[in-house]
């Protein structure tokens, strides 16, 4: 089941760059990164949503899952450009600049920023839902969302800074495209808004959660189990949750944004046709024993 998703979510973004190919190079850099193996776990997360309100998948929903897989891939194309964090291997490989060159890896960076709003105006929907999705996930992506985030966080490289202003950076660089799912799947799923604030709220803590549990692994895990090169953020003297609190706190930090974001579901199954069951088992992957 798990493997059908992740091939229908592939086959989406596959399907888009057989349509109308300009540049036979700018193609291969995108589907480079894209093919590299990343965990997916934001569209994942959107169809775990989706299913727990009952719906059955749809081609639609896949384009839509593949649309923030595609923001996601180009966020880490250009994450690792020199000018940026300046990394060497991702997702197991050499990055895309060092595969291609800079010029290619920002290009194909601007290509998964923009192909997926004419991904999602190509879907099947209504025309309400992939306005309301489209507005999300540009809120997400843009200067008001992940890219905004970036820049702070560059900005708070050696700089001592306060937790509201670390929350900050995590919030919008890294939680915002992993509060996407949750809304979006609420939206697919014609929810209310009083249930669209409950899904967004729980998104906003496992995207935390999830930034929080990055920078703890950047200290602690090996380049064979992250696929990219470990203590980066230290050499870069970077703003995170192990620097800030230390790496037990940190830990502790991230079990209480998970144990928050999972009294939210439980909420959910309580009041609403909500089926927790396949959302939780995806939190609890996050979680780091010892
Ligand atoms: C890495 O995201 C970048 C962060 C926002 C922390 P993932 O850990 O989801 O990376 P992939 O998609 O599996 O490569
Ligand atoms: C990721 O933050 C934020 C993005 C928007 C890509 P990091 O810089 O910590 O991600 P990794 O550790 O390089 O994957
Ligand atoms: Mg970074
Ligand atoms: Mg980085
Ligand atoms: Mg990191």
């Amino acid at each position: 089941m798990t493997d059908d998703k992740l091939r229908y979510i592939d086959r989406a973004i596959q399907a888009y760059y057989e349509q109308n190919l300009v540049s036979e190079r700018l193609t291969e850099a995108i589907l480079y990164s894209v093919n590299a193996g990343g965990k997916r776990i934001r569209p994942m997360l959107l169809l775990a949503v989706l299913e727990a309100f009952g719906h059955e998948l749809t081609m639609s929903h896949y384009q839509v899952a593949a649309a923030l897989e595609m923001i996601h891939t180009g966020s880490l194309i250009h994450d690792d450009l020199p000018a940026m964090d300046n990394d060497d291997y991702r997702r197991g490989r050499l990055t895309n600049h060092k595969q291609f060159d800079e010029a290619t890896a920002i290009l194909a960076g601007d290509s998964l920023f923009l192909d997926p709003f004419g991904l999602i105006a190509q879907s099947n929907l209504s025309a309400d839902i992939k306005i309301n999705l489209i507005l999300e996930l540009a809120n997400a992506s843009g200067s008001s969302g992940m890219v905004g985030g970036q820049m702070l966080d560059i900005e708070g490289e050696s700089a001592q800074l306060s937790p509201t202003a670390l929350n900050q950076i995590h919030a919008n660089k890294t939680g915002q495209l992993l509060t996407f799912p949750f809304v979006a799947a609420g939206i697919l799923a014609k929810q209310s808004q009083a249930v669209l604030a409950s899904l967004r709220q729980a998104g906003q803590l496992v995207g935390m959660a999830f930034q929080v549990r990055d920078d703890i692994l950047d200290l602690t895990a090996s380049f064979e189990e992250l696929g990219k090169t470990p203590q980066k953020d230290l050499a870069a003297d970077k703003a995170t949750y192990p620097s800030l609190l230390g790496l037990e706190q940190s830990k502790t930090m991230l079990d209480q944004l998970l144990n928050q974001a999972q009294a939210i579901f439980q909420t959910l199954e309580e009041a609403h046709s909500f089926d927790q069951t396949k959302v939780v088992a995806f939190i609890e992957r996050l979680r780091l024993n010892g």
